[in-house]
């Protein structure tokens, strides 16, 4: 390359072959313990630099595709912040309607013309299995931001961080994990319950109405691992054991008949009164948005960590885009 080519004036290159670079964030399926532990001490990191520095150039020059075809404010608004924390920039796509999707492009073709400008492409989508097929159309790292009623991994990622620096890392194993409300759609417990399998000793309590079960294939695949794994219609009788209540939406936009939702919508609110049955060392997340499930009356209570989480998400997302561009 002649000496004054443009290439003198470029920062030090990504390390192509570091373990994640240029790999697909689509399933919790594809981790194992040892990685957590990795993504975890680099999302550690990422907090100490946020909060020393605020910003730093880390991905400097790298651009991320945020492509979402379902609302989101705090996967979509994370992944924007994470990327230009690290002094990176972001093509927001929040609104498809607004792209040429309206007019009929197909997912793998949309995500093929993305991969022409950015190096790394979030993706939120309907419908279940979407993430695969987009990775499969792309060249880039796709990272799956929720698919449909599938998986939400980075959401599973962040909320075993947020027990990590809640709680202490050492205190997962043996930990009793209650999940309540919506566990039939709800994504995101059925990433978080596939991960927490992988920590020994572990206990899973699933709280929810008959209608809206944990899925059976979630169930066998935990129990495989032999994790113990209890069904409840109420909460009381497994809230004085339990160290992480997880709360969840019961979602109106995954029900066919709304009738069934009217039937279930106020199952299970958590307030200041049930909570007197808790213990004082544990902590109640979310991954949010709420619509009544946990009562405002809770938020000041230290044990309500659910405000935090968010945050702990944006230090995950920027671990996850670090690795996958070769930069840690
Ligand atoms: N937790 C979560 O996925 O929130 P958003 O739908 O706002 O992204």
């Amino acid at each position: 390359m002649p000496t004054n080519s443009l290439s003198q004036h470029l920062p030090f290159g990504e390390n192509k072959n570091a373990e994640w670079y240029g790999k697909d964030i689509i399933s919790v399926k594809q981790f194992n313990r040892n990685d957590l532990e990795y993504i975890f001490g680099v999302a550690h990191e990422m907090r100490g630099m946020v909060e020393r520095v605020g910003t730093f150039d880390l991905l400097k020059g790298k651009i991320l595709a945020n492509l979402f075809y379902e609302p989101s404010t705090r996967t979509s608004s994370s992944f924007t912040a994470a990327m230009e924390r690290l002094g990176g920039s972001v093509i927001p796509i929040n609104e498809v309607k607004y792209s040429s999707v309206s007019k009929g492009e197909s997912l793998p073709d949309t995500i093929r013309t993305l991969e022409c400008y950015a190096d790394v492409i979030v993706l939120r989508h309907p419908e279940t299995g979407s993430a695969a097929i987009a990775a499969k159309a792309a060249k880039k790292p796709v990272i799956n931001a929720g698919d449909g009623v599938g998986e939400h991994p980075t959401q599973a990622l962040l909320d075993v961080f947020t027990i990590y620096e809640e709680l202490g890392a050492g205190q997962v194993d043996g930990m009793t994990v209650t999940m309540l409300g919506d566990l039939k759609y709800g994504r995101t417990v059925h990433s978080l319950a596939r991960l927490l399998s992988m920590f020994t000793n572990i206990k899973l309590n699933y709280v929810s109405p008959e209608i809206l079960r944990m899925p059976k294939e979630v169930m066998d695949e935990i129990g495989e691992k032999k994790v113990p794994q209890a069904e409840f219609d109420t909460l009381e009788k497994v809230l004085p054991e339990t160290d992480v209540l997880y709360v969840t939406r019961v979602q109106k936009e995954r029900f066919e008949d709304p009738v069934d939702y009217e039937k279930v919508k106020g199952a299970y609110v958590i307030d200041p009164d049930i909570m007197k049955s808790a213990k004082q060392e544990m902590i109640v997340m979310h991954p949010l948005p709420r619509v009544g499930e946990i009562s405002t009356d809770f938020d000041d209570d230290p044990r309500a960590a659910y405000f935090r989480q968010m945050e702990y998400g944006l230090y995950v997302r920027m671990a996850l885009l670090a690795m996958v561009l070769g930069k840690a």
